[in-house]
């Protein structure tokens, strides 16, 4: 409780979170109901029984398979409160979401419901509650680039609407075979755009994807990024450049990207001195939020009360927000 306390206690910042994936089987159940959307399972534990995964592929089917119950604006702004409210009791002072519009528009959802329900989440946590927030419009990479292109195409229009919220642009789904390269033109476009980009890289793919993300798509952050430490020259330039890697400890539990807990290298990264940050990727799915992520790799990795402030620190120092406002936080 003491430790959990401190945890608590420590400003954080989110910056790995896909709020598709805070997604509770109660409330899939719930605006199943609402949407007149059936359901495959017969129960909210039947659903949660099915979690089981064996590698982010059979992960990813029941995530868009879940994703299905949300139509209305409405539906999005109850999954995004859902989890602010979450976020903020456990001493989340800024949250990064990532959001997937090509799953929502594919089922005929607009591109606007999906924009505007997230948006008056993260507006009203931020005008009643002080919490910040933004988000990151991500491509689905087993999608081809010209989809991505033409997703960006749709929400173009919405920037000004959303030029408080708005940030940045992310890449995520299933990595392996679908490299960083096959999305360089459209990466290119949104640098050009001013937008701040990251990228999923080096969760189930090699580092040779970190590196190209980098290199090709030149993305700020790397998501995951924990097989970069297969190549020692990427592990010393992420150190030296303090490229900052949004960790999902859990998430690579259950996804079997590591073994156990005590065997995950992001204690050994941190302690070499590279920009490590702790997240929770999709907890609904991955039995835990923010803080059961900092408290079960304290428990796994023996992380001193100096290193999970050090690790809120950075999530802090990684985040897209104003100097002044990182200033203000840390
Ligand atoms: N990896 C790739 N795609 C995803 C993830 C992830 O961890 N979570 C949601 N979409
Ligand atoms: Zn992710």
């Amino acid at each position: 409780a003491g430790l959990e306390q401190f945890v608590r206690s420590l400003p954080k910042a989110e910056l790995h979170l896909h709020i598709e994936g805070t997604l509770e089987p109660e409330l899939i159940f719930e605006l199943a109901a609402r949407n007149g959307v059936a359901l495959p399972y017969a129960s909210v534990q039947a659903l949660r029984d099915a979690y089981q995964f064996t590698d982010l592929q059979s992960f990813l089917d029941l995530y868009y398979a879940g994703a299905g119950v949300l139509l209305t604006e409405r539906d999005f702004y109850d999954m995004t409160m859902a989890y602010l409210r979450r976020a903020r009791s456990e001493g989340v002072v800024h949250a990064e979401i990532m959001f997937d519009p090509q799953t929502h528009t594919a089922r005929g959802v607009a591109i606007e419901a999906v924009f505007a329900g997230i948006a008056r989440a993260l507006r009203e946590m931020r005008d009643t509650a002080g919490m910040s927030g933004c988000l990151l419009m991500s491509f689905l990479r087993h999608l081809s680039e010209q989809d991505a292109v033409d997703t960006l195409d749709a929400a173009l229009p919405l920037r000004t609407q959303y030029a408080d919220v708005w940030t940045g642009i992310g890449l995520d789904s299933g990595e392996r075979g679908n490299p960083p390269e096959k999305f360089r033109r459209v990466y290119a476009r949104c640098r050009e755009l001013g937008f701040r980009l990251v990228a999923h890289a080096g969760e189930e793919g090699p580092a040779a994807y970190v590196q190209d993300a980098l290199d090709m798509l030149h993305v700020e952050r790397i998501d995951h990024g924990v097989h970069s430490e297969d190549d020692p020259a990427l592990t010393q330039r992420l150190r030296e450049q303090r490229t900052p890697l949004t960790v999902c400890p859990l998430s690579n539990l259950k996804l079997c990207v590591v073994d156990s807990l005590d065997k995950h290298n992001l204690a050994r990264l941190l302690r070499q001195g590279l920009c490590i940050t702790i997240n929770s990727d999709d907890p609904a799915y991955f039995g835990g939020y923010l803080l059961d992520n900092y408290l079960a790799s304290a428990q796994a990795l023996g992380l001193s009360r100096a290193e999970l402030a050090t690790l809120a620190e950075n999530s802090l120092q990684a985040s897209f927000l104003p100097a002044a406002r990182k200033q203000e936080l840390v």
